[in-house]
């Protein structure tokens, strides 16, 4: 039997299990996938030690992700850029790390915006400056944007960020959180990354009215699958990308490395997911 892991602290809502047990019950395979709670302070011993325990990889969520990073022996180019590994698996005896964050969100954002959105964006604005906002950078990096905007309350961080990841053909702007307004009017998409508008956290709340009317407007919140963000997005009629799709791909590429079979997002998956999530708000 092949067997795969969630590692985290705290771990108990992580909604992967869901995900890949429907996978392996979808592809009749022999395999399992668990929750691992590991408290930080033992995480580099988890690390070197999974595969003795009979893991052939796993996902790794907060807090590990940088911990991961650091502990792994090769990194796929996408990890390195970003500094954090969401994907493990051991090849030739080494171990390595992906971030499968990346894809995730941007294969979400074509089929929601439908491939060649980008002929209609020039400027985009991220919100957020955390670990998902990078991952979304990286993902927008690769397409030929004219720029972008990068607003966090914090500037330090955003400054960071643009440090880290700038190089690519994409102009990488910081931004101060107070100039969203008036910025937003030059955008034709924002994504949100930070926390805001998740169950328990206060609204993000920001003004759409200046943005284009083609505009779009993607939340990588998935609790409630339609934050207050989305549902001013569709009340000023611009188009919306959710949050769970993000979630729903970042799955696949692990699944295939660990069980060997390429896993699809299929709309009985979404509303597998869909049903947990709304029976727990
Ligand atoms: P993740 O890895 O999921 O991105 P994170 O690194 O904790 O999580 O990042 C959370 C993001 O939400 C940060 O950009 C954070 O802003 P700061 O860098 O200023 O902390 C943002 N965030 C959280 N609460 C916020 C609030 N009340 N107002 C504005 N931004 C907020």
């Amino acid at each position: 039997m092949t067997k795969a892991f969630v590692v985290g602290h705290p771990i108990k809502h992580s909604r992967s299990p869901l995900i890949h047990g429907y996978w392996l019950q979808v592809h009749d395979l022999d395999g399992s996938y668990e929750r691992i709670d590991v408290e930080p302070v033992n995480f580099g011993d988890f690390l070197r030690s999974f595969g003795e325990r009979g893991y052939t990889g796993g996902n790794v969520t907060i807090p590990h992700k940088e911990a991961a990073f650091a502990g792994v022996d090769r990194r796929t180019e996408r990890a390195e850029r970003l500094g954090a590994v969401n994907t493990l698996w051991i090849q030739d005896g080494l171990l390595w790390g992906d971030n499968t964050d990346v894809l995730g969100f941007i294969v979400h954002l074509d089929q929601s915006l439908g491939t060649g959105w980008e002929q209609s964006v020039d400027n985009v604005m991220v919100l957020g400056a955390g670990g998902a906002a990078r991952a979304v950078v990286a993902g927008l990096q690769d397409r030929p944007l004219g720029r972008i905007l990068v607003a966090n309350r914090t500037l330090s961080k955003a400054e960071s960020l643009v440090h880290d990841l700038e190089g690519g053909a994409v102009r990488l702007e910081a931004m101060d959180w107070d100039r969203i307004g008036e910025a937003l009017a030059g955008c034709q998409l924002v994504v949100n990354t930070t926390s805001l508008g998740m169950a328990g956290q206060p609204p993000l709340s920001i003004d759409l009215h200046t943005m284009p009317d083609d505009a779009a407007v993607a939340d990588i919140v998935y609790v409630p699958l339609k934050t207050p963000l989305l549902a001013a997005a569709e009340a000023r009629g611009l188009r919306t990308v959710d949050g769970l799709g993000m979630l729903l791909h970042q799955a696949a590429p692990g699944f295939e490395r660990w069980f060997g079979v390429r896993p699809q997002v299929t709309p009985e998956l979404r509303a597998l997911i869909v049903a947990d999530i709304e029976g727990r708000i």
